[in-house]
């Protein structure tokens, strides 16, 4: 295992990219996706369980945990991977998407952003060397820099003020974060939905020379063309030797098309919140277990499915589990979600590798559309 961080492209199919990033925690087989961790714990699931699925990474929030329990306790107990018991690489968020979804009274400056927190209602400042500090406390092996990240839609202005800011903001972190060659700190391409903005972005992040790149700013909303749009357009922008992660997506479709286009690495809720919701992802599409036509049906989810709780439980149980509000019901959702979104992933890496994507694409969104079994 390689002591310093390394990303290597071992394969293309066009745009897409198959490829290994190494750190001294592990190597991350891409393309990847990353199960949200926010507070250190990936919601209704063991760890042990998330690694078995194939989960080479996964996330972690800046702000959830510099609000609780403090950056500085999680550092004095070890860590994030010591406190949460995963040895194996994470990836931080820095706070900033997070203070405009979650935070009240958010005042973004020039310094950084102050904000209320929703936990205790105390007043926070974090700059970006402030958001590198907390990461470096987590001890993450992949930090991001602080960006503001505007709602949309939004006047042109408003978009090309924050792209620009974060552009500065990343100037900073870079600085912050220094000389560490076990890990990354990673730029943020924003610019909203305007192509010109975009390349802007990510013609100035690209000059920073940074480790890797992330394409912020998306699925908040715009249609899947908007999205697939902007990284036709930011993609080829960034260097070709460095990763490229897609921000809070997506649905596997969202992923199949995004991989097409240059991204390596994901990170969403959609399969976690799906599963404590009642809703099933399987590869003949997404199942409503609190839908009645569930209440007697001896049939497992997918018995083709090497995921226990794909197999091994009847729909009638899933549907008492989750209709009876128990742990249960979401646990056993929540693993059989991620379960599928790893399996996509495999599934993709080895089209990519065997420069059939876009023919294994047509075939899931074929079955995807059978419906269900
Ligand atoms: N998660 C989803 N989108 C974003 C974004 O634009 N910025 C950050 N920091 N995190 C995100």
């Amino acid at each position: 295992m390689s002591d310093t961080f390394t990303f290597r492209v071992l394969a293309t199919d066009g745009q897409a990219r198959r490829g290994e990033i190494s750190m001294p925690r592990g190597t991350v087989r891409t393309p990847a996706f990353m199960p949200v961790g926010t507070a250190g714990t990936v919601k209704a699931m063991y760890l042990d369980q998330v690694r078995a699925l194939g989960t080479d990474i996964i996330l972690g929030n800046t702000y959830h945990l510099m609000l609780r329990p403090g950056a500085e306790r999680v550092a004095r107990l070890g860590g994030l991977h010591e406190f949460a018991r995963w040895p194996h690489p994470i990836l931080t968020d820095s706070g900033g998407f997070q203070v405009m979804s979650l935070a009240a009274l958010r005042k973004i400056r020039e310094e950084g952003v102050t904000f209320r927190s929703h936990v205790d209602g105390q007043v926070y400042e974090m700059s970006p060397e402030r958001s590198i500090e907390i990461q470096g406390l987590l001890d993450a092996d992949i930090q991001m820099q602080l960006d503001e990240c505007v709602r949309l839609p939004a006047p042109r202005e408003d978009v090309e003020r924050a792209m620009e800011l974060s552009l500065r903001w990343a100037e900073r972190c870079k600085t912050a974060f220094g000389d560490q060659p076990d890990k990354a700190m990673f730029g943020i391409v924003q610019g909203g939905v305007d192509a010109d903005l975009r390349a802007r972005s990510a013609a100035a992040l690209s000059a920073m020379e940074l480790k890797g790149y992330a394409v912020g700013g998306l699925a908040v909303g715009e249609p899947q063309q908007v999205m697939l749009e902007v990284l036709e357009a930011t993609c080829p922008a960034l260097p070709a030797e460095k990763p490229r992660y897609l921000m809070g997506v997506g649905t596997p479709n969202d992923i199949l098309k995004s991989v097409a286009r240059g991204i390596d690495m994901f990170d969403c809720v959609m399969p976690t919140r799906a599963g404590r919701h009642g809703l099933a992802y399987t590869r003949r599409g997404k199942i409503n277990l609190k839908n009645a036509r569930h209440a007697e049906d001896p049939r497992p989810l997918d018995e083709e499915s090497d995921c226990p709780a794909a197999r091994g439980y009847s729909r009638a149980y899933l549907h008492h589990l989750v209709k009876s509000g128990e742990a249960l019901g979401a646990m056993l959702l929540t693993w059989n979600n991620l379960a599928y979104y790893q399996g996509l992933m495999a599934d993709i890496r080895t089209a990519v590798e065997a420069g059939r994507l876009g023919e294994r694409a047509d075939e899931m969104r074929e079955e995807w559309a059978r419906g269900d079994l």
